[in-house]
């Protein structure tokens, strides 16, 4: 009995040297198995992956494209002819504006080579998918007063008028602010018969604006520019 307990003690010391030798090996094994991934997953990734590139071409590519699919705009409908820039910085493939009238920024303006009363104008302007031409900024009222500077008549309308003097509005509801306001000198007179009001051409590149009878005057249509 006390040499099988002295055996179980021996047997107990020598083992454990062993035991601990046998540790790294079962460690090694463990991190090998969890190192081991299914075999289902890299095709769980690539398939995302796959999904991941179909969304971003559908995103930058298809979807541009197919707003052409889209209803129409006014504007669009008007005219057959199109003239088109390159818009790569903006991002986008083409500006266009109809054949026949001038871009800036985002905006194509449309000088009328015959006259009208100002609400005739307005209309046409309306009829073509567009409006008489609001004035956001030094830049586009220098952009139009040099571009009228090749052309001969006298006064062209723009979008802006008043109900009652001295209250002005623009046709398209943007708030009428004083500071980029281009009034010529000595003017508005604002005279209950002038509620409405023209580039005056020959006033020159700056501060041109007078208000007039709403008589008949050539005028400048607005619409916001086409991207494709
Ligand atoms: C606008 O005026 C132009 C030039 O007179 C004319 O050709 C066009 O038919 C008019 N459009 C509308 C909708 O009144
Ligand atoms: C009015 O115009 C000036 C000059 O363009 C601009 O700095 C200012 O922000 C405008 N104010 C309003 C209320 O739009």
């Amino acid at each position: 009995m006390a040499s099988e307990v002295t055996y179980a003690e021996v047997k107990f010391k020598n083992a454990s040297p062993a035991a601990v030798v046998e540790v790294p090996p079962e460690t090694k094994k463990h991190k090998q198995r969890r190192q081991k991934y299914p075999l289902w997953l890299p095709w769980l990734i690539s398939l995302l992956l796959l999904l991941l590139c179909i969304a971003l071409v559908t995103v930058f590519f298809v979807a541009p494209f197919s707003r052409r699919g889209d209803e129409p705009t006014a504007l669009q409908q008007k005219f057959m002819k199109w003239q088109c820039v390159s818009a790569v910085p903006q991002g986008k493939g083409w500006m266009c504006c109809p054949d026949g009238s001038k871009h800036f920024q985002k905006s194509c303006y449309y000088v009328s080579s015959d006259r009208m009363s100002w609400v005739e104008s307005q209309q046409n302007c309306t009829g073509m998918g567009s409006h008489l031409v609001v004035i956001n900024s030094r830049e586009e009222q220098d952009f139009l007063s040099k571009d009228l500077q090749q052309l001969r008549g006298e006064n062209y309308y723009i979008g802006l008028r008043a109900q009652n003097v001295g209250e002005w509005q623009w046709v398209d509801r943007t708030p009428f602010n004083m500071t980029a306001a281009f009034w010529r000198e000595y003017e508005p007179s604002n005279m209950v018969d002038q509620k409405c009001v023209v580039i005056h051409r020959p006033s020159g590149l700056h501060d041109n604006w007078n208000d007039v009878k709403c008589e008949r005057h050539f005028r400048i249509c607005e619409a916001t520019i086409v991207t494709v």
